[in-house]
Formats: C-alpha cells, structure tokens, sequence
C-alpha cells in the first residue's frame, strides 16, 4: 500500500486502537502542537534478528533527543529526492531492551507490504501517531506478538488516515 497525501490524523479516531498517546511533533522535530514529525536518514546494516523474527526493519539514527522513545505508526517514503514510493511502516524507536541492556538508540521502520534491500538509500521517516513505550519483554514470541498487533493498529490507523 502506499500513500501519496498526508494530512493530520487524530489517533483516538482510529478503528480499534487504543494509542498510549497522541503526541504532535513538528518539522523541526520539537514536540508541540504541529505534527506530525520527518526524519530523513540513510540506511544502516542492522543486525539482521529482524528478518529472523519476521519483522525486517530499515535502520537510522536518531539525532533528535526530543522524540520520545516508542512504537509509532508513521509512513517511510524511499529516495525522497526523486519522489520515491512512500510506504506505510510501523516504526520502533528506542534501544531494544528485549535484546540490550544499554543498546544504541535507534529508529527502526518496519516497512509494510514491502520486501526489498533498503541499505544505503535515503528514507524519509514520518512519524504520525506515538502508540505505545518501547519495553522489555519476556521472550522473543512475546515481542513477535506485540509487534503483530502494532502492524494491525497501523493499518487500521491508515484504513481511516485514507479516506
Ligand atoms: C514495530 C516494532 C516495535 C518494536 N518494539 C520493541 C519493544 O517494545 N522492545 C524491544 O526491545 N524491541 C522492540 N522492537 C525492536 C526489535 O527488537 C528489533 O527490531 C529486532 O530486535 C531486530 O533488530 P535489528 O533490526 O537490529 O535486526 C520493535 C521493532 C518494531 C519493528
């Protein structure tokens, strides 16, 4: 699926999600009362447990200190300076505490209904809707489970984002 508009969406309005909280950035990437925030980054050579956990991701840094830690639905688009696809994405950011005790502080985008080698290329990353805290959780199976049910609430997010 991809999304070539972009307008404000109220997170409490979407189907069946029950977001932690709605959290408006703006370009610059302040928290305030514009939204939603951009990032744009290349990307980096993970280390590749997200194919393995069937979630593969996009990697960039975070420079923005002021964006808060968590999972949020937001939308990827490729190579931006050609006006790339842009492509929805559940988006991870924070240091993994399932796998680290101190991990890097990354922004992980798990692109959906997309397969393709994206290292090296330029992604803007927009961040819509903040869903929940990162967290650590017990096994592996558990993340998988989460991280499930936070691609559902970003295509529910955008069944309503589109009409
Ligand atoms: C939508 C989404 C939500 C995530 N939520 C968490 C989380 O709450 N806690 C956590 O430790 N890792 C979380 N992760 C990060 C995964 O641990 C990470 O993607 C996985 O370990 C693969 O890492 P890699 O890209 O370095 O291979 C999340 C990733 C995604 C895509």
């Amino acid at each position: 699926m991809t999304i070539n508009r972009q307008r404000r969406q109220s997170a409490a309005s979407a189907p069946g999600a029950t977001p932690e909280a709605i959290i408006r950035i703006n370009d610059a990437g302040h928290l305030g009362a514009e939204g939603p925030a951009s990032l744009a980054g290349v990307v980096e050579r993970g280390d590749a447990r997200g194919r393995e956990l069937g979630f593969p991701t996009a990697n960039i840094s975070v420079p923005h200190a002021d964006i808060p830690d968590g999972v949020w639905a937001g939308t990827v688009q490729v190579e931006p300076a050609t006006h790339g696809n842009t492509y929805l994405a559940a988006v991870s950011i924070g240091r993994r505490p399932t796998y680290y005790r101190k991990g890097l502080r990354l922004l992980e985008a798990h692109l959906l209904d997309f397969n393709a080698n994206l290292y090296g290329l330029t992604v803007l990353v927009t961040l819509h809707v903040h869903v929940r805290a990162q967290r650590r959780f017990r096994d592996t199976e558990e993340l998988v489970t989460q991280i499930r049910d936070d691609v559902n609430y970003v295509r529910s997010w955008a069944a309503e984002y589109q009409q």
